[in-house]
């Protein structure tokens, strides 16, 4: 056991440092390296003089035994503050890994905007896997990670091409997929896939007040956040073994929930009609003259 989960099992209480070392069979001076360690993390630990250590604020730290319990074989970086989970896992080649941030001070979003992520309030992750892609397929990742969040949420989204999930035309998700590529191999090393999703209400800047909306906004049962991530891991993975076996189950999937297709969009100051996606995720669209175009990523606007 480690003193995570002991910490975790007695959260009411105050243990001191000799009964941890105690039960876990370690020296006092390690228990202290551990718990610094934990609190580097994000872990708010109380240390009350000769009394000893108390976890606090439970629901709003994340449990690193709980996501390991529940996702076998990913490492979990948990952190009170990033500037970006995206661009830490950038830093490194390591793959099967899980970063979390409380909190953002650069998070990231496409086109080189900024990602609002309020300590707290929402659950900013990179997941960085190794699926051994081709280019040309890996639009699909990021169509099998907004399916995966539809899934994973308890309430009912919108998916807008390509990677925003929308309440109540609210954002409520954002994703990110970004990779290197291997020049040689014309495939990825490795592939972050970027979620933010904001669960709690927050100060919101004025400019993003009209489109950006909360989970507790459009729920009334209580946000499991660890749940959320947990289901998120799991369809997920299970989405990315459609990729290159079964596609059409995977745009179908997609296409059920995506509120783009039929509607009219503009796209580089020109008006279309979205009329499909394609087995690569592309959108298939349609001008006034029912010209087809694919379009492969990129903003689109709503037109109405
Ligand atoms: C977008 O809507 O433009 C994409 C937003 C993606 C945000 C997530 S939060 C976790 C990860 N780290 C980042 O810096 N960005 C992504």
């Amino acid at each position: 056991m480690k003193i995570l989960h002991l910490l975790e099992e007695n959260k009411d209480k105050t243990l001191s440092g000799q009964v941890i070392a105690d039960t876990l069979s370690m020296t006092r001076a390690n228990v202290w390296k551990e718990i610094t360690k934990l609190r580097l993390e994000g872990y708010e630990i109380i240390a009350t003089p000769s009394k000893g250590y108390q976890l606090t604020n439970y629901n709003q730290n994340f449990s690193k035994y709980t996501l390991e319990a529940n996702l076998d074989g990913l490492d979990i970086e948990i952190y009170k503050s990033l500037n970006s989970t995206n661009e830490l896992a950038k830093e490194s080649n390591q793959t099967q890994r899980l970063i979390i941030a409380q909190t953002q001070t650069k998070g990231r979003g496409r086109m080189g905007r900024s990602f609002y992520s309020p300590q707290d309030k929402g659950l900013y992750f990179s997941y960085v896997i190794d699926p051994k892609l081709e280019l040309d397929k890996v639009p699909l990742i990021t169509i099998a990670a907004a399916c995966a969040v539809h899934k994973a949420l308890p309430v009912n989204t919108d998916i807008k091409w390509l990677n925003d999930i929308l309440i109540n035309q609210k954002k409520l998700v954002g994703i990110l997929v970004e990779g290197d590529i291997e020049l040689q191999t014309h495939r990825f090393n490795k592939i972050i896939v970027g979620v933010g999703i904001n669960l709690f209400k927050s100060d919101v800047p004025d400019e993003l007040k009209d489109i950006m909306g909360s989970l507790e906004e459009f729920t009334n049962k209580t946000i499991d956040k660890h749940q959320i991530l947990i289901d998120f891991i799991h369809e997920f993975d299970e989405l990315v073994q459609l990729i290159g076996n079964n596609e059409e189950d995977l745009i179908k999937r997609y296409r059920k929930h995506c509120i783009t297709i039929n509607q009219k969009i503009r796209y580089l100051g020109k008006e279309y009609k979205a009329i499909d996606i394609n087995q690569l995720g592309q959108l298939i669209v349609e001008d006034e003259f029912m010209q087809k175009k694919i379009i492969q990523s990129g903003e689109i606007d709503d037109q109405n």
